[in-house]
């Protein structure tokens, strides 16, 4: 019965572990971010901004130096440490990558900074963070199966956090 309980329990607990630094990475620009917009004030084609006021210089390298980070302390604890390095980079550089082309695809659909746009908020930082992170290491398609399952859920309920703690103005 444990056995069989652990099974789960273990495949979740890795698809985090694997993730981290995506997650770190998304959600350090929340306290990190501000100060000039990476499209600086700039304008796309159709009139828009192309990014928007919500993705920053700061927010952007912020995110990038904390995901790396996560990336290195999981090295020390668990070798190798190189390629949990790599790996920290190339998942915080994907996330925040992911999270700029979601920005980009809102303002060309007319959603305004901060407006919602289910499923593309919670996962596009997710799947761009497991492509760019596909030449150093591919998970198991257990694992990409729970990160796209908990990582909405897990999203939301850290928006929330930041929304309480008054880093964010709208609570999803
Ligand atoms: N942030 C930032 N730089 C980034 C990403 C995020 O400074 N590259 C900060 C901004 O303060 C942003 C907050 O983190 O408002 C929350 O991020 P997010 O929800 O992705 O941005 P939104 O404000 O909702 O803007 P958008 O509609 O473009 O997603
Ligand atoms: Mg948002």
């Amino acid at each position: 019965m444990i056995e069989k309980l652990s099974g789960p329990i273990d495949a979740i607990a890795s698809a985090i572990w694997f993730i981290l630094p995506a997650y770190f990475a998304n959600a350090a620009p929340l306290v990190l971010g501000g100060g000039p917009p990476l499209d600086m004030g700039n304008k796309f084609s159709d009139g828009r901004r192309i990014f928007g006021d919500g993705k920053t210089t700061r927010g952007f390298v912020g995110g990038l130096i904390v995901g790396t980070i996560i990336g290195l302390l999981q090295g020390i604890f668990q070798a190798p440490l190189g390629e949990h390095l790599l790996l920290g980079f190339m998942l915080a550089l994907g996330a925040l990558l992911g999270d700029l082309v979601s920005s980009f695809i809102k303002r060309r659909l007319g959603i305004e900074r901060g407006g919602a746009a289910p499923g593309l908020d919670q996962l596009s930082f997710i799947v761009v963070a497991l492509i760019l992170a596909s030449p150093v290491k591919v998970p198991s398609w257990q694992v990409i199966a729970i990160l796209l399952i908990i990582t909405p859920p897990i999203h939301l309920a850290t928006n929330f956090v930041g929304y309480k703690l008054g880093l964010k103005s709208r609570p999803y």
